[in-house]
């Protein structure tokens, strides 16, 4: 479906998400063709720059954020030439009018407010917008993470833009769903007749989920430490993950056929209450160490960390979800700061096979596994057993079959957000996340908090440069499991 013309209008404009994320996924779109010419993209502010600064700004983010190769002269200069630029007063009166005449000339095409602010200015920009009758009929609104750091200030948030917009015109990001190999996840469930059979506990032992990051918090410690790596990543990015994995066939790749059936795992997980927190999660907290080969500092001398701190970078969960397909099969999550290597994998454990016909003073057969790897290097590998070449009997060892999204496919990959501001721009919200999902999820992540903080314990140390507490390993192999950690 083509894009029609459009204003995009984003707040925090000249801010990191603006610079890094969204323009340069614009630029992308503009160079393959698919933005029309009447696409205007408006930033706007507090800060006091004029329209020329921005474009320098602008042009700036894209020579750092844009592959050298991907920059070429006449994109670029089309693509600045879309860009306008007002400060104004996002939460009060001043400087609107500039932005009020522009998008006027143009009433009838799609309006898109990018809210790239604190989740603190979407009520007042919100109210603004309509204070202001900016909202017509083709007008949405995108907002980010965090969508509040519980259940009620969720419910606040959703609150205050539900008061302006219609569900159907907003647009809440997880940008874990523009991933290639996310929609991929989809593709392979619902587009082969081989697994769908197969994805159920009468086949599957167990899954893993497993977003390991080697950065640490870097510059952002004053929200990190208010947030922790259950808001940061588990209660968006890992439950979204784990509702693909998990759901049921939706009856069409359409917004609410997807979300409903996502919904239905999300209310069918089981509670983890504050007396079973210590029994099912681990909370995790790096101390210094060493990640390809530099020592780093640990999380207590990170800049804008208080001495107090008692924030988790790394949790592990055992989450069960009580319904008919996966009743008695766990899904391991884990997730952390400054681990070995950025690597984010889904591994579906098969069971074992019900009878052993060969011999087994030399075998150890080991039941199939299939991993598939989110990034890097997207692929998706299936662990066979095979007979070991010559003579020895029937000895069997485990083997992948091995496909590499980048040998298979030599085309670019696009980023997360191309796809999402594009279908934005389109109006499909099949990959935004609905008001209940997002609510849900955080029914579910409070009362492990609860427990937490009833605890009131610093979260177990684990050096930088490792997999996260010796207690997440317990968590598996207590159950007889054990994580996978295979090199590519
Ligand atoms: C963000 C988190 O949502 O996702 C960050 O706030 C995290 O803490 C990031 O680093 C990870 O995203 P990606 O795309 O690099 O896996």
């Amino acid at each position: 479906i083509p894009v029609q013309p459009f204003d995009m209008v984003i707040f925090g404009g000249t801010g990191d998400l603006a610079m890094r994320k969204i323009l340069p996924a614009l630029y992308y779109r503009d160079k393959d063709k698919q933005m029309p010419v009447e696409g205007r993209i408006i930033g706007i502010s507090r800060a006091k720059i004029t329209q020329e600064d921005y474009i320098a700004q602008a042009k700036a983010a894209l020579v750092e954020y844009v592959a050298a190769k991907d920059l070429d002269d006449d994109t670029e200069a089309r693509f600045l030439q879309r860009l306008h630029y007002f400060t104004l007063d996002a939460k009060g009166d001043n400087g609107w009018q500039p932005l009020i005449d522009l998008l006027a000339a143009r009433p009838q095409v799609v309006r898109a407010f990018y809210l790239s602010t604190p989740p603190k200015l979407f009520g007042p920009i919100c109210q603004n917008l309509a204070r202001k009758n900016l909202i017509t009929e083709s007008s949405r609104v995108v907002v980010e993470k965090p969508i509040g750091t519980s259940l009620a200030s969720a419910q606040k948030i959703n609150e205050e833009i539900g008061a302006v917009f219609q569900e159907n015109q907003i647009f809440r990001i997880d940008h874990y769903l523009g991933k290639e190999t996310v929609q991929n996840l989809m593709a392979l469930r619902f587009a082969n007749s081989l697994f769908e059979p197969l994805w159920n506990h009468q086949w599957i032992d167990h899954v893993q989920i497993s977003v390991a990051e080697a950065i640490g918090i870097g510059g952002r410690g004053e929200y990190y430490d208010s947030s922790g790596a259950l808001r940061d990543m588990v209660q968006n990015h890992i439950l979204q993950l784990l509702c693909i994995v998990a759901m049921e066939p939706p009856v069409v790749f359409g917004a609410d056929a997807v979300r409903d059936e996502k919904l239905k795992v999300l209310r069918a997980l089981r509670a983890i209450g504050p007396r079973e927190v210590r029994q099912k999660t681990v909370r995790g907290r790096y101390a210094s160490g060493a990640v390809d080969g530099k020592s780093v500092i640990g999380y207590m001398e990170e800049e804008g960390v208080p001495q107090d701190s008692i924030t988790e970078t790394f949790v592990a969960i055992k989450a069960e979800v009580d319904n008919w397909r996966w009743s008695g099969v766990p899904f391991y999550l884990r997730t952390g700061k400054r681990m070995p290597e950025r690597r984010s994998e889904i591994v579906i454990q098969f069971k074992e096979t019900p009878h052993l016909i060969f011999p087994k003073n030399v075998n150890q057969v080991r039941s199939n596994r299939l991993a598939i790897r989110l990034q890097p290097k997207e692929g998706i590998r299936l662990y066979l057993m095979t007979k070991v070449p010559g003579p020895g009997g029937m000895r069997m060892r485990q083997v992948p079959l091995n496909l590499s999204f980048a040998e298979a496919f030599q085309d670019r990959f696009p980023l997360g957000y191309e796809r999402l501001l594009m279908d934005v721009l389109r109006g499909n919200a099949t990959l935004f996340m609905r008001r209940d999902e997002v609510e849900t999820a955080w029914s579910w992540c409070e009362p492990i908090l609860q427990g937490w903080a009833e605890m009131s314990e610093k979260p177990q140390s684990y050096n930088a440069g490792t997999w996260g507490p010796t207690s997440s390993i317990a968590l598996v192999e207590r159950d007889n499991r054990t994580w996978y950690e295979e090199g590519y």
